[in-house]
């Protein structure tokens, strides 16, 4: 079976509206042919998602996200947006549960199970993150940690609904750090979540379903991490923020198809 990616880019708290048309008209510059079976993702604040989506439509294969929604379709909810606007706006995919939601925002299994079940429901594609924290990974946690996580974030989710969700293992002491999971590393956990998927939905959904790797994947790192058997793309923070960075990253995995 040939290879299969999504190249995800979260852009977090960086490059607001200034900066969103011009990387996309950068990025259409340099990224030249991308086949079918390398998809391509920003996801940018909620504030540039309109102007992504439409400077997106330039580039073939590319799709717009959020980096967050709300568990309720509309509401008194000051603050929040839900997945009906996230869809007005342009988006396919929203990332839930990042790490950085569940460190600062108190984000746990409940909500995240409540989120995936909305961005489901209007159509979008969730991108779940699960992911120890170092303590974790050095008291041979790691394991135990992300099977919590994963299984707590697809309770109550028929097969047809898990089919539909993407994974992105980031170890949080990789994210922002430079710090990158050795390639061993990465397939020896995606290797382990796909059979905790397997358990949850059987072999022929759990084989279909997308484990991103994230946290400090760079263009010279993301070839060998790309590789991997059960690595079917990448989260990328920080190396997403620049055309040129985020193409090399594209370009690796349109190599390896
Ligand atoms: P990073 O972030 O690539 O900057 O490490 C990854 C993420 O948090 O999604």
């Amino acid at each position: 079976m040939g290879r299969n990616y999504l190249i995800a880019g979260n852009w977090k708290m960086n490059s607001g509206s200034g900066k969103t048309a011009p990387f996309f008209n950068e990025l259409a510059k340099i990224i030249g042919d991308v086949p079918g079976q390398v998809e391509m993702l920003i996801c940018p604040p909620f504030v540039s998602l309109n102007e992504a989506a439409n400077a997106a439509k330039a580039i073939p294969g590319m799709h717009i996200g959020a980096q967050n929604l709300h568990f309720e379709n509309d509401g008194a909810y000051t603050g929040e947006i839900s997945a009906v606007m996230l869809k007005d706006a342009g988006c396919s995919h929203v990332i839930i549960g990042h790490s950085e939601r569940r460190e600062y925002f108190g984000e746990a299994e409940q909500v995240i199970g409540k989120k995936i079940a909305k961005a489901l429901e209007n159509g979008l594609t969730p991108v779940v993150c699960v992911g120890e924290v170092l303590d974790q990974r050095k008291s041979g946690d790691h394991f135990t940690v992300v099977e919590t996580q994963t299984r707590g974030a697809l309770a109550g989710f028929g097969d047809a609904e898990i089919a539909k969700i993407v994974i992105a293992y980031e170890p949080v002491w990789a994210i922002g750090t430079g710090e990158t999971a050795s390639p061993d590393q990465a397939q020896e956990m995606h290797a382990f979540i796909r059979k905790v998927l397997t358990e949850i939905t059987g072999k022929e959904v759990a084989s279909g379903i997308r484990i991103l790797y994230g946290g400090s994947m760079k263009p010279d790192n993301a070839a060998e991490l790309l590789a991997q058997t059960d690595v079917d793309g990448g989260l990328i923070g920080g190396a997403s923020l620049k055309p040129d960075s985020y193409a090399a990253i594209v370009q690796a995995a349109t190599k390896l198809i």
